[in-house]
């Protein structure tokens, strides 16, 4: 089987005061870590344990819900967690950065809807920067442990930056108040790895 759990990218207290060290433990070393357990367990012995995660995904409305919800929950964390970094914030520069702007007309436009998306999305669930099958940028959201992926969203691509709303992402440090938590991400978010994924994902 090719699916490893991945190691965090920084310390616990890295994102300090924006992500607090006791979220990110229990997020990563409990949360993330029976997502990939249980992924493992319901994988084991059938033809999806020689597939990719993505191509899992291609075909996930045959799967039962507990592949469903733990293979995303093993692949959205992933994407999570390259999604912040200590140096992070600010704004995105380059290519991704003109595509931005060409999307939304500014980059504090952008914020505004993706902030939104991430506000608005009911219960648990992500918000995304994605590259859809176009090659176009695209804001999503999706419920549970669903990703873009997926064959069952309407919207299919590629995340290239995530934002976790379950509560167990915040409630510690910023309890009910979610959109705090949402200007913090911002505060920390990685524009080099989304950087990355846009130019990997656009091409
Ligand atoms: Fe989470």
């Amino acid at each position: 089987m090719s699916f490893k759990f991945p190691e965090l990218p920084y310390s616990y207290d890295a994102l300090e005061p924006h992500i607090d060290a006791r979220t990110m433990e229990l997020h990563y070393s409990k949360h993330h870590q029976g997502y990939f357990k249980k992924f493992m367990a319901a994988v084991e012995g059938t033809d999806n344990a020689n597939k990719s995660i993505e191509e899992i995904f291609t075909n996930i409305s045959k799967e039962s819900n507990g592949l469903r919800n733990n293979g995303g929950g093993y692949y959205n964390h992933t994407v999570f967690w390259n999604s912040m970094a200590p140096n992070g914030g600010g704004n995105p520069s380059g290519k991704l950065a003109d595509a931005i702007n060409a999307k939304w007309g500014n980059f504090d436009k952008f914020k505004e809807e993706f902030a939104n998306a991430a506000a608005t999305r009911f219960g648990s669930g992500w918000a995304w920067l994605i590259v859809d099958d176009s090659g176009n940028l695209a804001i999503t959201s999706t419920a549970n442990q669903d990703n873009n992926l997926m064959n069952t969203e309407s919207v299919h691509g590629r995340p290239i930056l995530g934002l976790d709303v379950w509560e167990h992402a915040y409630y510690l440090n910023y309890q009910n108040r979610r959109p705090d938590y949402i200007a913090a991400f911002f505060s920390v978010a990685n524009w080099d790895y989304a950087a990355g994924q846009f130019d990997k994902f656009s091409a």
